[in-house]
């Protein structure tokens, strides 16, 4: 139990699934938007010493695909969840263990709603908290997928630096603000299984321009 409710890990079949008062959060036979999240959006950056932020822990799949990135110098995880972090530590998430032992990893225990503003700068910000704005198994979590906390998580990017937001369900609302805060805004959909029912996942993938910082250098070198 914690404050948020009942936490629970359990096996079905030969998966690991997480449930949060009884809603399904995941499971790890469907892992591969968890670590597309980090492939697709690790593939778009052209950089090295990658400082990255992840927004939940979960299962660790993101995280995992993050430390599989030789160029990943730090991979900083945000988790609300004290349980799910003694789970990881205590070995009870098989597929993923020893990524909280990565040198490499750093952890926050707390909401990212609070810690965002208080890390360094990150060059990827993977943000992966709940299902999704229309599927929220946190009702406090709806904030994080509106314009004002994405356009804090620009702020915590390095210019050129690049944000990915998961969600269970294709969103227009969450569309439209990435779009209103990074200008543009790709929204990858992905196929999947889940026993007898197809669905697709969605990530929305963008980058923080720099034009308009280094626009606004120029400007200040004219003026000097
Ligand atoms: C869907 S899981 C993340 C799955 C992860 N991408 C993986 O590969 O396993 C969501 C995680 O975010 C955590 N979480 C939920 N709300 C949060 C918040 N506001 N701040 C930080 N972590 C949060 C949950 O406890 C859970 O561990």
């Amino acid at each position: 139990m914690s404050e948020r409710g009942e936490l629970v890990l359990q096996r079905r079949d030969d998966a690991l699934e997480l449930r949060v008062n009884g809603v399904f959060v995941m499971d790890t036979a469907h892992t591969e938007t968890e670590r597309l999240l980090a492939g697709e959006t690790l593939g778009r950056v052209d950089r090295d010493g990658l400082r990255v932020l992840i927004g939940g822990l979960g299962l660790g799949f993101t995280l995992r695909e993050v430390l599989a990135d030789q160029r990943v110098a730090e991979a900083r995880v945000v988790e609300i969840e004290p349980d799910l972090l003694d789970w990881h530590r205590r070995g009870l998430v098989p597929d993923t263990e020893g990524v909280l032992d990565d040198p490499r990893t750093r952890v926050n225990l707390g909401d990212i709603a609070e810690v965002l503003d208080t890390l360094e700068p990150c060059d990827v910000l993977l943000l992966d908290v709940d299902n999704g704005p229309d599927f929220l198994v946190y009702e406090d979590n709806s904030a994080l997928y509106e314009a004002s906390f994405l356009g804090r998580c620009a702020d915590a990017l390095v210019p050129g630096g690049t944000a990915a937001v998961w969600s269970a369900d294709a969103s227009p609302q969450l569309l439209a603000a990435m779009r209103e805060v990074f200008g543009e805004c790709a929204e990858l959909v992905i196929p999947v299984t889940l026993g007898q029912r197809e669905t697709t996942y969605h990530l929305f993938v963008a980058r923080k321009q720099v034009e308009l910082e280094q626009a606004g250098f120029e400007d200040s070198l004219q003026h000097q």
